[in-house]
């Protein structure tokens, strides 16, 4: 897993289309889930295409310190497990970086283990909630702290015997819910999870290609059984959510015309596009295969005029809202985001920097606890832009600097290396 070369500032002048054929990093999501999955099963698991930015290294170096062999071999990324069994305490603490899908998912593979963990991460994630994880890893029997009275981390797990119970989620999420999965595979008896919304679902066709007793009950309720995953190969399909910067950059640069190939078409991660074609973007999706479970395909975007649209938040595209953002900043009409009050525990809270940001730009912005108003069909002019210290900020900067007049600068942005330590090296490779 290489880090690839990050520039701390980014300049972007705007007008250059988007032309030609791109490859984005494998999935994140699908990347975390693939090494934990593989560490808690019995054998040898080789996965390709992982995702190479810090997040999923974090993961891959808290698993090494659990005692799991994390290799590079060629192009692979080899993993030894030995079985859930097979985790050893740390001698140190977990660093979970800037990872909050480290953290929760870490913390349900160890409320299973009669063992010390304490989690920790940097300062973006020391401020992000974990109620919502420790309290049904609670609920089960596992010993979990954490600071503030068990809000925030570092958080400490003393697992051991877990029960299986029935968890009612107040918030979707697919974190948590793989959380408390991994918990429910070591639990005895049956673990339920029902969620208020649809969550991203990898975990559930991933597991549930990997023999465990894994029962989909509906589109925001399963259930798991005690069971050790079977090791596996995976090669993983490129990340939907590294794609949309580059969707939204094609749809509102004039003269674009990009295809993104080998992309993970799952459908509660590619509500973007469907809401991109409501606001009259040309996106067409063409499937081409299957990954262990995982529908796989490429998105063709050709420019054209966009308008605004109402757009209801939900977990399946919560963390493209950002680049939304910056779509009906450059769409005719008012876009109103609404529902999405999670943006503000993310990297960032994403509602403040979203229009801090669209301000420079001088894009009318107004930002609610759940989302904003934006008015579109001004002329955004090129500014000094800033990442706040979140990658998906500063990719969102850098698309609006595509499409503004004049010249766009993005401090802070090497964070980039956090989901996507390529992107102005691949950005550059498309713009004709
Ligand atoms: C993720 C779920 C989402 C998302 C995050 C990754 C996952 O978070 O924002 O980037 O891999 O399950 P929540 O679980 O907090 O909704």
């Amino acid at each position: 897993m290489s880090h690839g070369t990050t520039p701390t500032e980014l300049t972007v002048v705007g007008g250059r289309p988007l032309r030609g054929t791109l490859r984005v990093p494998g999935c994140k999501g699908i990347s975390h889930r693939a090494l934990l999955f593989a560490a808690a099963a019995d054998g040898r698991s080789t996965l390709r295409g992982l995702a190479d930015g810090a997040d999923v290294a974090s993961t891959a170096a808290c698993l090494d310190e659990l005692g799991v062999r994390v290799k590079q071999s060629g192009e692979a990324v080899v993993v030894g497990g030995a079985g859930f069994g097979g985790l050893r305490e740390a001698g140190t603490v977990l660093d979970c970086g800037n990872s909050g899908t480290t953290m929760r998912m870490l913390a349900g593979l160890l409320a299973g283990r009669d063992f010390l963990s304490i989690l920790a991460g940097d300062e973006s994630l020391s401020t992000r909630p974990m109620r919502r994880v420790l309290d049904p890893l609670a609920a089960m029997g596992a010993h979990v702290d954490g600071r503030d009275g068990g809000r925030l981390a570092p958080l400490v797990v003393r697992g051991g015997a877990l029960r299986g119970v029935r968890h009612e989620l107040v918030t979707a999420s697919g974190q948590v819910k793989t959380a408390l999965l991994l918990a429910g595979l070591q639990a005895d008896g049956t673990t339920e999870v029902v969620e208020p919304a649809p969550s991203r679902d990898h975990t559930e066709r991933m597991l549930g290609a990997l023999g465990v007793p894994l029962e989909i009950r509906s589109d925001r309720e399963v259930a798991v059984g005690a069971g050790e995953p079977r090791p596996f190969e995976l090669t993983v399909p490129g990340d939907p959510s590294s794609a949309a910067f580059f969707v939204v950059a094609a749809c509102i640069v004039p003269g674009s015309d990009l295809t993104i190939t080998g992309v993970s078409l799952n459908p509660r991660r590619i509500g973007y596009v469907d809401i991109l074609r409501e606001m009259g973007a040309t996106i067409e999706v063409t499937e081409t295969g299957t990954e262990i479970g995982e529908p796989v395909g490429d998105l063709r975007v050709v420019a054209a005029p966009l308008h605004g649209a109402d757009i209801a938040g939900d977990e399946s595209i919560i963390d493209e809202l950002p680049v939304l953002a910056i779509a009906a900043a450059f769409a005719d009409g008012v876009t109103t985001v609404h529902d999405a009050p999670d943006l503000a525990v993310k990297e960032s809270n994403r509602i403040g920097t979203v229009e801090q940001e669209l301000t420079q730009l001088g894009v009318r912005v107004e930002a609610r606890s759940d989302g904003w108003t934006i008015v579109g069909g001004g002329r955004p002019r090129g500014a000094s832009l800033k990442s706040h210290g979140d990658h998906r900020i500063a990719m969102a900067g850098a698309v609006a600097g595509l499409a503004a007049e004049g010249e766009t600068t993005v401090r802070g942005f090497s964070i980039t290396a956090i989901s996507y330590p390529g992107f102005a090296a691949d950005l550059e490779s498309v713009l004709a």
